[in-house]
């Protein structure tokens, strides 16, 4: 694995020294210079140098974005840092969201991981290669809470749980800017999309979110709390509305959060011209208010749009915004050039970057593919495939050999020659011994058409199984790619069941963008491996899988749902006054004709859903069986400022080795603001043998028990808890304790 550790900030003796060179630096820039620095254009094409040569000499642009040629990259850099007056360098931004040209899983197949190694080195090898097209800042990783499986961008964000997206946030942050952001290789990361996109309305991209400010507190920003903590260099607003103050204008959370209360020292850059998208909210009345409201709130750069350069200078000339504000902005962003060492080392020199081995950049897309799929169902333990036993395999359906779509949405350098299909995977780990034939069955996961059926049919007639490739084609997911139907698109439903006629064993794998909903095929199916789209190696990974080279091993980070209706569902809901049972529930049909209306005994469900999910939070089957006994505290009582030790032995019940993502869940009996049910607290992947045992130990801080209170500040009440450890936040190992302060009172 890549080594990687903490991004420092700079030695104070360094920080020091770099706020002084700000400030003289600062001291000798004219306002247009300063409002330059505030500006980030866009630079696709050859043409960019000529294009932009004059703005670039006279300092009017801090950044420019979507160059990736490193000799126009170099080209560019060279006209700001050798032509312009003060020669600052630029800072060049790319979307470098899962990978560059190595493409990992989505981040949501790698937040299935469980497995912060694994995405750091990912995120390290993605920065190597971008850098090596000479990018020096990213815009990720999405830290955004997504409960919504209808918004595209679930695909881009680490699921719904807010310690989850915090831990692995912090791994990518991590992997991108490595120990020292100006090293060789290391580019500044962005926490995007400051804060609560992931609630928009209706799972429409870009729409209203109202967020209560303790719910945003509890849930929204932790991830970006722990992203600043781990000195993330930059955050992105988000372009949505937040409770009546768009992202892009929003005090609150940029000066207050932010700045007042988590110091942040890096900068703020806009979403996609989402300075002037304010007067199209109806926030202002044109794109001259936008920019002093932008600046106002704490939008530090702009990206895209020309508010700040067309209208900055004279909302200072006017005296509507103060030069020291533009100062502070501009500050920001040259601490972030400073640490990313750009004054002493502008341009990409390939010679000085770290190489990897393509082999070694290969190895970890794979095993974070492996570790990203989920078996959500394996009947009769139909899976592993044995090539000793099955002697003709059909592989069916329009993902099993899509080479770009299986690398999923933001794949802008993606490289799709370098997938492994499916059907390659397959092919390059059977060999001779299987004759795999091949129908795509559908043009594309949207097909409607249904005249290759007959002969997809025909060849799992004559095979021992069918591995059938459903999903959504890329597409389908990301930026502004909502479904209001998050079922299988197209004729999927009946090419499933056209083959489950055959009685032959059918195994879907499942590439998408989102959970879906799936209780139209979960019966027709014999076994599913849900794989997300799985990135390069994705063929490779699902091979091993389908025939038990490695066992499944990814978890569910987001709440798989039975029904859209049921939306937003997720496990660490509140439990409200009436929540539901096994025995309370009556669904539609048990309902007796004519029984009268009452509230009595009544609880929160769907008539026609009932209240659980078809898969929870956390959940995923192995080829192992995992038991968990023995349960301990290392007390009842856990003192305020303490720490105590959560123990529990797992036993490896099964028949391989195989990998386990052990999960800690605990509920707050009583709050003064209601708490969860369940919250995870901790995780820890595991890897044993079969019949073996491990004692797993995990430190459960009091501090981890706080949340934001009635007052919207963080506390630790005392009292009862419940904690769970298992393998899916359904698990039942349970056991109690009190949090205590010093004096051992439980108020
Ligand atoms: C997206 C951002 C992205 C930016 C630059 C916007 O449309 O919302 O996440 O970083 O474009 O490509």
């Amino acid at each position: 694995m890549l080594t990687v550790g903490n991004p420092s900030s700079n030695s104070s003796a360094d920080a020091a020294a770099i706020e002084r060179r700000i400030a003289g630096l600062i001291a000798r820039m004219t306002l247009a210079e300063k409002v330059g620095q505030m500006s980030q254009v866009m630079a696709e094409g050859d043409d960019a140098p000529r294009r932009l040569a004059t703005v670039l000499r006279e300092g009017r642009i801090g950044s420019v974005l979507n160059q990736v040629e490193p000799r126009t990259v170099n080209e560019l850099q060279r006209i700001a840092v050798e032509q312009s007056r003060l020669g600052i360098p630029l800072l060049l931004g790319r979307d470098v969201i899962h990978g560059f040209r190595t493409v990992l899983p989505i981040p949501l197949g790698q937040a299935a991981t469980w497995n912060p190694e694994i995405v750091q080195a990912g995120a390290r090898v993605a920065a190597l290669e971008a850098a090596a097209a000479g990018i020096n800042w990213t815009f990720a990783p999405m830290v955004d809470i997504a409960r919504d499986p209808r918004w595209g961008r679930i695909a881009e964000s680490f699921g719904e749980d807010p310690c989850l997206a915090s831990r692995l946030g912090v791994a990518m942050v991590r992997g991108f800017q490595g120990d020292d952001l100006s090293a060789p290789g290391a580019i500044a990361a962005c926490a995007k999309h400051f804060a609560g996109y992931g609630e928009a309305e209706g799972g429409r991209d870009y729409a209203t979110t109202n967020i209560p400010e303790n719910e945003l507190r509890n849930v929204h920003l932790r991830p970006f709390k722990a992203s600043v903590d781990a000195g993330v260099a930059t955050l992105m607003a988000s372009f949505s509305d937040l409770n009546g103050v768009p992202a892009s204008a929003n005090s609150f959370l940029m000066r207050q959060v932010l700045r007042d209360e988590w110091r942040f020292d890096g900068f703020v850059v806009s979403d996609w011209d989402s300075v002037r998208q304010l007067a199209v909210h109806g926030f202002t009345a044109g794109d001259r208010d936008s920019a002093c409201e932008a600046a106002t709130a704490g939008i530090d750069m702009e990206m895209a749009g020309n508010a700040f350069s067309e209208h900055l200078e004279s909302l200072v000339g006017e005296g509507r915004i103060n030069v020291e504000l533009i100062d502070a902005a501009v500050a920001n962003i040259l601490r972030v050039k400073f640490r990313l060492g750009l004054f002493e080392r502008p341009y990409l020199d390939p010679d000085l970057l770290p190489q990897t081995p393509p082999e070694e950049k290969l190895r970890i897309a794979k095993v974070a593919a492996l570790q990203s799929v989920v078996m959500l169902k394996n009947d009769a333990a139909v899976l592993p495939l044995s090539t000793r036993r099955i002697r003709s395999l059909a592989v069916i359906g329009p993902l099993a050999d899509a080479p770009h779509d299986q690398l999923g949405t933001w794949i802008f350098d993606g490289e799709p020659g370098l997938s492994v299909t499916a059907l390659q995977g397959i092919r390059d780990l059977v060999g001779e011994g299987v004759d795999v034939r091949y129908v795509r069955a559908m043009e594309t996961s949207r097909s409607r058409a249904t005249q290759a059926f007959d002969q997809a049919v025909d060849v799992a007639r004559g095979a021992d199984a069918v591995v059938l490739c459903l999903g959504e084609e890329s597409i389908l997911s990301g930026e502004a790619h909502c479904r209001a139907d998050i079922g299988l698109p197209g004729a999927q439903v009946e090419l499933v069941r056209r083959l489950r006629a055959t009685g032959k064993p059918v195994i879907a794998v499942i590439m998408a963008g989102r959970p879906l909903t799936l209780v139209d095929i979960v019966d027709e199916v014999d076994a599913i491996l849900f794989a997300w789209h799985p990135g390069t190696m994705g063929g490779a990974a699902l091979a091993d899988l389908l025939f038990g080279v490695e066992s499944p091993s990814g978890k569910l980070p987001a709440t798989f749902p039975r029904m859209v209706g049921q939306v937003p569902i997720y496990y660490n809901r509140k439990n409200s006054g009436k929540p539901p049972t096994q025995d309370s529930v009556v669904l539609i049909d048990d309902i007796p004709v004519g029984a009268p209306q009452t509230s009595i005994g009544n609880t929160a469900f769907h008539l026609d859903a009932g209240y659980r999910p078809l898969f929870p939070f956390g959940y995923g089957l192995s080829y192992a069986r995992f038991g968990y006994t023995n349960l301990r505290l290392s007390s009842d009582e856990l003192v305020v400022g303490g720490a105590m030790k959560v123990s529990v032995d797992v036993t490896n019940l099964g028949k391989v080795a195989a990998d386990e993502v052990v999960q800690l869940y605990v509920r707050d009996l009583v709050g003064s603001v209601t708490r969860p049910v369940r919250e995870l607290k901790d995780f820890r992947r595991i890897r044993l043998d079969p019949g073996h045992t491990t004692t797993i130990d995990f430190e459960l801080h009091a501090d981890d028990l706080a949340f934001f209170g009635r007052d919207n500040t963080l506390i630790t009440e005392t009292g009862e808890f419940q904690l769970w450890v298992g393998g899916s936040s359904d698990a039942d190992s349970c056991a109690s304790f009190r949090l205590v302060n010093a004096e051992g009172a439980a108020r």
